[in-house]
């Protein structure tokens, strides 16, 4: 397995036993997964996704990946929510941020559109691909979402006016079976199209159709992806206090118990960024309701130590930290022949920059215990496929079972539906 937790500095704070105490919680929690007996048992699918997954579909999603590295530079994802957030994780942690400025060996760059409502946003993208050949990849499971709806009228009018004959070789859709809009325009023009199972909701289906198909178009493995999401289906699948979904899910909502109503999820590596986005929406959507739930929030360590440090050292005592380790990194910078004036690094001197980055690690993780602040630490070996696969599904898993502990339903997202009213009502008006 490629992810251990840490609770040492977390069992400091509420000891060993409060975990014991909630096993009857945990064990339904878990079970429900399995028997169906849980709030929102229709939305299931995810659970034994990986383990299931259709081989004629991972070489669908190959095939057309090819497909559209052959026909284009650009490919355009659009979508918002569950339907972005994993793929752009991905190609993040397992690439980098910086992924379509590098040498891409002929792969595609990938851009994400739809996920806000700026004209600037819009343009701009046009603007990078000029006259470059481009695919799009449109996906919503309702198909009535407003914002990549508007972003695909933008880029579809843009395919149609530069491939008048043969735009609908380009648009790639990826929906809900029957239900909603796009199904049908997907029908009429034969377009290339993905299902997005009905027992599969948005921010779980990640390890579907809807992330792996963008995260193949970026050249990564997503057999790799896949291989260690079964792994941790299988490792999770069989209840224990040790089991590590289980473990996670308690930690966190003993602290919520306690008093602490947001949780701060932190890497020392910037390619974690977007997997913390793509966490924060699993469990800001899957828990904040019912007027309960942790906030989920985001650091990026060193950089937001000189931001949010404060507030976590010193500031109100409402926070828990989860802090995500990678291990091992592809290239580790040695510090050396610095200069002797300016900057002043002799005690650096021969040390690497991974080296300096694990004691800011270990330093700030004592600094912020003793400043009141449970840390649970995961442990991930790399940032490659393997892991990644493992991480999503270990953290769906984990979300499941912490919202089944805190009694709300995982899978639904009633609260999402207020602001569109309100913004169509203006837009109507
Ligand atoms: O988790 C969810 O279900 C949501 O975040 C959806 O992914 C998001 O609202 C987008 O919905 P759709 O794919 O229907 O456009």
């Amino acid at each position: 397995m490629a992810i251990h937790i840490n609770l040492d500095n977390y069992v400091s704070f509420y000891g060993a036993e409060k975990i014991d105490q909630m096993k009857s919680k945990l064990e339904k929690a878990h079970s429900n997964l399995y028997t169906g007996e849980g709030k929102g048992s229709d939305f299931l699918g995810w659970v034994d996704l990986p383990n299931r997954f259709p081989k004629e579909e991972v070489e669908k999603i190959k095939a057309t990946a090819l497909k559209i590295k052959n026909q284009s530079q650009v490919l355009v994802v659009i979508g918002i929510g569950g339907s972005y957030l994993g793929s752009k994780a991905a190609i993040d942690l397992i690439k980098s941020p910086n992924y379509n400025l590098k040498d891409r060996n002929g792969f595609p760059q990938v851009f994400f559109a739809g996920n806000n409502i700026s004209s600037e946003y819009v343009a701009e993208l046009f603007d990078i691909i000029g006259d470059r050949d481009f695919s799009v990849n449109v996906i919503s499971k309702s198909g009535t979402t407003t914002e990549p709806a508007l972003a695909f009228h933008f880029f579809e009018t843009k395919l149609k006016a530069k491939y008048p004959d043969a735009w609908m070789d380009r648009v790639y859709v990826t929906t809900d079976k029957e239900r909603g809009a796009l199904r049908p325009f997907a029908t009429k023009h034969n377009l290339d199209s993905f299902v997005i199972d009905d027992d599969i909701g948005g921010r779980f289906s990640v390890l579907s159709a809807v992330g792996l198909l963008p995260i193949a178009c970026a050249g990564i493995d997503i057999d790799k992806i896949l291989d260690g999401a079964k792994s941790m289906q299988k490792e999770l699948s069989t209840f224990s206090l040790s089991n590590i979904g289980v473990k996670y899910a308690a930690a966190r909502n003993i602290a919520y118990e306690n008093g602490k109503s947001v949780e701060i999820l932190g890497s020392y590596q910037p390619n974690f960024k977007s997997m913390a986005e793509w966490w924060k929406q699993l469990f800001g959507e899957s828990e904040g309701k019912g007027l309960k739930g942790i906030f989920p929030a985001s650091v990026e360590f060193p950089a937001d130590l000189h931001s949010l440090g404060q507030f976590i050292q010193d500031g109100s005592r409402i926070l828990f930290e989860t802090i995500v380790n990678i291990e091992n990194t592809s290239m580790d910078l040695v510090i050396k022949d610095c200069d002797k004036d300016f900057p002043k690094l002799e005690v650096f001197e021969q040390t690497t920059l991974n080296t300096v980055n694990k004691k800011a690690f270990e330093g700030t993780l004592k600094a912020h215990v003793h400043g009141g602040v449970p840390n649970i630490i995961i442990n991930i070996t790399d940032a490659g496929e393997y892991s990644y696969g493992e991480l999503v599904y270990f953290f769906e898993f984990a979300c499941a079972i912490s919202a089944y502990v805190l009694d709300v339903n995982p899978f639904d997202q009633p609260g999402v539906e207020e602001y569109k009213i309100e913004v169509m009502k203006l837009i109507n008006n």
